[in-house]
Formats: C-alpha cells, sequence, structure tokens
C-alpha cells in the first residue's frame, strides 16, 4: 500500500504525466485538493473509486483518510494542483506519513508558471535580459513571508518574477516593484491557465493594476520582468553558426572536433 502524491498539473486535463494518470488509474481511493484540481482529471479513478475532495478538510482529518486506506492496504493518489515542489502543503503530510510508516511516492506535474508561460508563448529567460527565474509569492493570510524573502529583494536581481497567490495584492506588487524595474516594465497577468476560461492580460506596472478585471481575485498568476517585453533580445549562442560547440565543431582545429564522450 503506498500514498501516492501527484501534480495534477495546472488545469487542464491532459496536462497531466502518464505516470500520474496511469496512478490514478489504477488507485481504489483518490484525495484531491478540489479548490483548485478540475473535476475533469477526476475522470481517470476508477468507477468505484472512493472520492474525497479535501478541500474544507484538516491536515488531522486527511491523514486519517490515509490511514484508513492504509489499515485497508488500499493505494492513494493524492492530487495537488501543478507541481508538488511549491505551495502543495505535501510537506507537512509526508512528514506525518514517515512517522507512521506509510510508504508514499511523489511523481511531479506541469507547474502553473510554466503553464502560464506556454499560455503567453513566452521564455523567461532570454539571453542578456533575464537568466533566473524567481518563483515567489507575496504575504497571505495563512503564511508570511520569511524575512528576507521580500518583493524588494527579488526585484533588485532584475530577473523574470513569477508571482503566485498574490492577484489580490496587485497594487502593492506593482508599487514595490515600480523602483526597481520602472514604470514601464513588462507585466502579463494569466488568469487559470489552461482552463477552458483562461484569460491573459498584458500591460505594463504602472498600468497594469488599471486594466485587471476586479472579478480575477484567485488562480492567477502575475509575471513580471524586461524578458515578457516582446521581440528586442539577442540570439543565443547556442544556435549561432559561428560559436564552436561541443556538438557543432566549427573546423578540425575546435577542441571539440574529436569529442566523443560527455553529457553536456
Ligand atoms: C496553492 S498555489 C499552487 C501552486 C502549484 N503547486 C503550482 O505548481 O503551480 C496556487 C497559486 O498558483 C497559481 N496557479 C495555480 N494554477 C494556476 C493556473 N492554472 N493559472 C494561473 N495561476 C495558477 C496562482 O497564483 C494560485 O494562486
Amino acid at each position: 500500500m503506498t500514498i501516492h502524491f501527484i501534480g495534477a498539473g495546472p488545469g487542464a486535463p491532459d496536462l497531466l504525466t502518464l505516470r500520474g494518470r496511469d496512478l490514478i488509474t489504477a488507485c481504489p481511493v483518490c484525495l484531491y485538493a478540489g479548490s483548485l484540481v478540475p473535476d475533469a482529471i477526476l475522470s481517470h479513478c476508477p468507477p468505484d473509486a472512493r472520492v474525497v475532495n479535501t478541500a474544507a478538510m484538516d491536515l488531522d482529518a486527511i491523514i486519517a483518510e490515509m490511514q484508513q486506506a492504509d489499515a485497508a492496504g488500499q493505494d492513494v493518489a493524492r492530487l495537488h494542483s501543478g507541481d508538488l515542489s511549491v505551495w502543495s502543503a505535501m510537506g507537512e503530510q509526508l512528514r506525518r506519513l514517515r512517522a507512521l510508516n506509510i510508504p508514499v511516492s511523489v511523481t511531479p506535474g506541469v507547474p502553473s508558471f510554466a503553464a502560464a508561460a506556454a499560455a503567453l508563448g513566452a521564455e523567461l529567460t532570454l539571453p542578456e535580459l533575464a537568466q533566473s527565474v524567481v518563483l515567489t509569492r507575496t504575504s497571505g493570510r495563512a503564511s508570511a513571508m520569511p524575512k528576507g524573502e521580500t518583493l524588494e529583494n527579488f526585484a533588485a536581481t532584475g530577473a523574470t518574477l513569477a508571482i503566485h497567490l498574490s492577484i489580490q495584492n496587485l497594487d502593492h506588487v506593482t508599487g514595490t516593484l515600480i523602483p526597481a524595474y520602472g514604470a514601464d516594465c513588462p507585466v502579463a497577468i494569466v488568469y487559470r491557465a489552461s482552463w477552458p476560461d483562461e484569460r491573459i492580460l498584458r500591460g505594463k506596472l504602472g498600468d497594469i493594476t488599471a486594466q485587471l478585471d476586479p472579478a480575477i481575485t484567485r488562480t492567477a498568476l502575475i509575471l513580471v520582468g524586461p524578458a515578457l517585453g516582446g521581440e528586442s533580445f539577442a540570439e543565443s549562442c547556442l544556435y549561432s553558426a559561428s560559436y564552436d560547440r561541443r556538438y557543432r565543431p566549427l573546423d578540425a582545429a575546435s577542441p571539440w572536433a574529436d569529442w566523443s564522450h560527455g553529457d553536456d
């Protein structure tokens, strides 16, 4: 018996790994975080599966469900949105399960920042503009930010920021970032990336707040940084015809000319 934690992806039922789908199909019990995991994903559950929405349950009740399945020798598919490595509350569940000696597995999923970038048709790391992506959030009712993890500090890097769980704080976000990035810095907001009602808003730090539909109060990602700014960026060396590299030595004098081993 195993509790299988599965990243359920950003919303579209076909943005789920094959491993995740197969595990859902094989498990007689499915516990899912119903606030973000859409019903369509649940269509992979066996017809007679016990399917429980954990959105309104506390941690004790969720672990009790898992213990009950363990006692009955039933595998569990535990679904959280996006990927499990960020803001999934998997850590606290794993800690309890380890203490109870209940076996677990973890299957990654498509994170919402990747789905949002795909919706925008954007690469978040562009040569000379940004080579880092910061996955962050602002303080919420349930979670204060650790000291040092401030938007001001991240803004000082100039990296692309993927700001989660913060659409309700958009005013604060833009006001905090303008001193570092400037009011003309490009911003994109993606609401429910990959869902049928996905919406995209593009603007600048100085004008995006005025454009936001006040009905959008959750499930949106704020992407900020020069990499969101269109077509004026340099080409990478990767495919440059004049760049000597391991996979494409320029001539017989290249240090890569007789290369035959290696993994980069
Ligand atoms: C509790 S976190 C879950 C993050 C998730 N584990 C991931 O990998 O993206 C929820 C936040 O992720 C973002 N989010 C999740 N799904 C999204 C989607 N389909 N479109 C846009 N943002 C999404 C929003 O910022 C939302 O407030």
